[in-house]
């Protein structure tokens, strides 16, 4: 898939997405929809969505992603959680995130604490209304979600981010795959549930090899930018993670280094995908190809 064509998809899927979120947080309803809506509309680039979506649609061959996109707002909305948390005080203590000041430079820390932790309930209040998959289906999803999110996932690796103490490269791609490939994870397995409720577990375990390892050179990446990008592209800071005194994959690497690393990882993602997708996989090959030099 050429990368144009790429680009025109993302683009298709996160209007899909944009629209299909509106439907669950209507405008001007109270103080706490609105501190919600605020970061959820600020212009995320919906990378899990698109996984959730693509995903789906790799595996059923149905163009229409309806069935999976319950699934792809829920995981939108702990994604945004986990951002709003991130830039509190008393986690990264940062002050724009998605081109916009952060939840809690808006409303407060109070309100974006409680902000994240009302996106983190509603998003399994959207799986569990999805109707256009079977029971079963819903509840893979549930168990997917809640894992992925969880003490084994996103929140286990925030938490051992935050108390920091890595003496490997090795350990720090562990931290990574919780605190970021977990959710990446959760987007395979979200657009595989929507397609079967009686999964294969060799498939799983090959899309859990994909996500795991996009995730961590995603991380990479995102470490890379916080040292080379600018905050206007990013719509983030640089020099978070200096400002924190973070170790990251700039801790044992160069950014050229750091990327060679990206492309290693990519390698294996890519490997794991063509072992269960075959020539389905096109479109997250391409994906996968086009986040190695992202620039946001
Ligand atoms: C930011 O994720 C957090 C990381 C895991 C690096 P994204 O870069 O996907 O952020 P949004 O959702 O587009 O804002
Ligand atoms: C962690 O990484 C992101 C989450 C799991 C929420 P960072 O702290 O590096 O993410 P950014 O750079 O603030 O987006
Ligand atoms: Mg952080
Ligand atoms: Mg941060
Ligand atoms: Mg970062």
């Amino acid at each position: 898939m050429k990368t144009n064509d790429l680009k025109n998809l993302i683009l298709e899927n996160s209007t899909i997405v944009e629209n299909a979120l509106k439907q669950y947080l209507p405008e001007k309803t109270s103080q706490l929809i609105d501190a919600m809506s605020y970061s959820v509309f600020a212009g995320g680039k919906r990378l899990r969505p698109f996984i959730v979506l693509e995903t789906y649609k790799a595996f059923s061959g149905d163009v229409n992603p309806k069935r999976a996109l319950p699934f792809a707002c829920a995981l939108e909305m702990i994604q945004t959680y986990s951002l709003i948390h991130d830039d509190l005080p008393c986690m990264d203590n940062d002050d724009y995130r998605r081109g916009k000041l952060t939840n809690h430079r808006v409303f407060g820390e109070a309100n974006a604490l409680l902000a994240g932790d009302a996106l983190l309930t509603y998003a399994f209040e959207i799986i569990a209304d999805n109707s256009f998959v079977s029971d079963k289906s819903v509840r893979l999803a549930t168990k997917a979600l809640a894992q992925c999110s969880g003490v084994l996932g996103m929140v286990g690796g925030q938490a051992i981010d935050l108390n920091g103490n890595f003496n490997s490269f090795d350990a720090l791609k562990e931290m990574y795959a919780l605190k970021t490939g977990a959710l990446i994870k959760c987007a395979v397995l979200l657009g595989y549930y929507a397609y079967t409720d009686s999964p294969s577990s060799i498939v799983e375990k090959e899309l859990e090899c994909f996500a795991l390892n996009l995730g961590v050179a995603f991380q990479i990446r995102d470490d890379v930018l916080d040292v080379i990008s600018n905050s206007t592209s990013l719509g983030k800071p640089v020099g978070s993670d200096e400002k924190n005194g973070k170790i990251t994959a700039l801790t044992y690497f160069s950014p050229e280094q750091a990327q060679k690393e990206i492309e290693i990882l990519t390698k294996a993602s890519l490997d794991s995908l063509e072992r269960c997708l075959d020539t389905k996989a096109s479109v997250l090959i391409a994906l996968s190809k086009y986040l190695i030099e992202r620039e946001k």
